[in-house]
């Protein structure tokens, strides 16, 4: 990474922070509604380096482009408003935040449900922070990563991906509890065994969609009278009259207790119980949210009939990543889903137990 700095701004960089990609094993389009998650780092990475300069700009390695960009003023729309974003919620926290030069290399795929946007956020605060020798909590980060996906992208994100780079821990998953942000470490026994499988296209360019379901489910809630859909009740929904809406609430009420059932599965050593409760949330995340696409039902299918016992879209669906929960070595299992699923590949590096 100093090397590709020196080689583009003519220079060793002044300091060098990096942070995870994430799977999230179950618990999705919860976090917007107060709800619960249970994400796990990736040991895929985004590496940041980075030096004071007399403007800003960035240069990607993926892009093998420099870009001159503005946390203080208009978002570019490229992938240099993940880096701006995040440096413009420090400013309105009271940071110090100087010009600098940054120099991006990541090996978390962009556009797989992964969190590479969340990975490139959450490294740039903490190359900022260790430059200017000031410090934050590390669920701090995770919220001005959010804000500036929020304020500045536009992207109505919720706090899953941000916590997860920013908070998380190798090999642990994290049980979130999106209403107090509050994180909980759960070590994952070596029973559990992920894998990770992108379908093979791309997660669809779907901002639009996700802040209408996003709102959607405020909708519901708003119509149910209470706070988010974290306090609403498989009764309280049957007052919803809208066939729609029904369905996209009854995903999230039901996904939440699947997350914490999961967590009591995870600590019992149930691998099987785990593996019943991903399907489900397929299957929900499939008719109820309607997120899924196709390629992620062909793929969920196959890892299934290929011995998986659990298998589901992860993150935000339309396209990306599907994970599995393997029954065996992922060596007997990976060339027959393979065979069945010619678009699609295998991420390496994902939870360090999947390789
Ligand atoms: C994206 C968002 C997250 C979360 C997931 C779905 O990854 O960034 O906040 O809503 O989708 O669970």
């Amino acid at each position: 990474m100093s090397g590709t700095f020196l080689r583009v701004f003519g220079r060793a960089p002044a300091t060098e922070m990096s942070a995870p990609g994430r799977v999230n094993l179950i618990g999705d389009h919860t976090d917007y509604a107060e709800g619960f998650c249970l994400p796990m780092p990736l040991t895929l990475e985004t590496h940041v380096a980075m030096a004071l300069a007399p403007e800003f700009c960035a240069y990607s390695e993926e892009m093998d482009a420099t870009l001159a960009f503005d946390p203080f003023g208009a978002p570019r729309r490229d992938w240099t408003d993940y880096i701006a974003g995040p440096l413009a919620e420090l400013v309105k926290a009271g940071f110090d935040v100087p010009p600098v030069a940054v120099a991006v290399r990541s090996t978390v795929p962009s556009g797989a449900g992964l969190s590479s946007s969340a990975a490139l956020e959450v490294a740039t605060l903490r190359g900022m922070l260790a430059l200017t020798g000031q410090t934050l909590p590390d669920s701090e980060i995770a919220r001005l990563a959010r804000a500036g996906e929020n304020n500045y992208c536009g992207v109505q994100c919720g706090i899953l991906d941000q916590m997860a780079s920013a908070v998380g821990r190798p090999g642990q998953a994290l049980l979130l509890d999106c209403r107090t942000d509050a994180g909980r470490l759960v070590p994952v026994p070596s029973a559990f065994r992920f894998a990770i499988v992108h379908c093979g296209e791309p997660r669809r360019l779907a901002d639009g969609v996700y802040n209408a379901r996003r709102e959607v489910t405020a909708n519901a809630a708003r119509l149910l009278g209470v706070p988010s859909l974290r306090d609403a009740s498989d009764a309280l929904l049957s007052v919803l009259t809208d066939g729609e809406m029904l369905k996209r609430a009854r995903h999230v009420v039901s996904e939440n207790a699947r997350v914490l059932a999961a967590v009591e599965a995870i600590e019992a050593g149930d691998v099987r119980a785990f593996g019943v409760l991903m399907n489900e949330s397929h299957v929900s995340l499939a008719r109820d949210f309607e997120v899924s696409t196709p390629a992620l039902d062909r793929l969920t299918r196959s890892a299934l009939d290929m011995g998986a016992f659990g298998a589901r879209l992860t993150g935000a669906g339309f396209g990306g990543c599907i994970v599995a929960l393997l029954s065996g070595k992922i060596s007997d299992w990976w060339p027959r889903v393979a065979a069945d699923n010619p678009a699609a590949w295998l991420v390496q590096g994902g939870p360090e137990r999947s390789v």
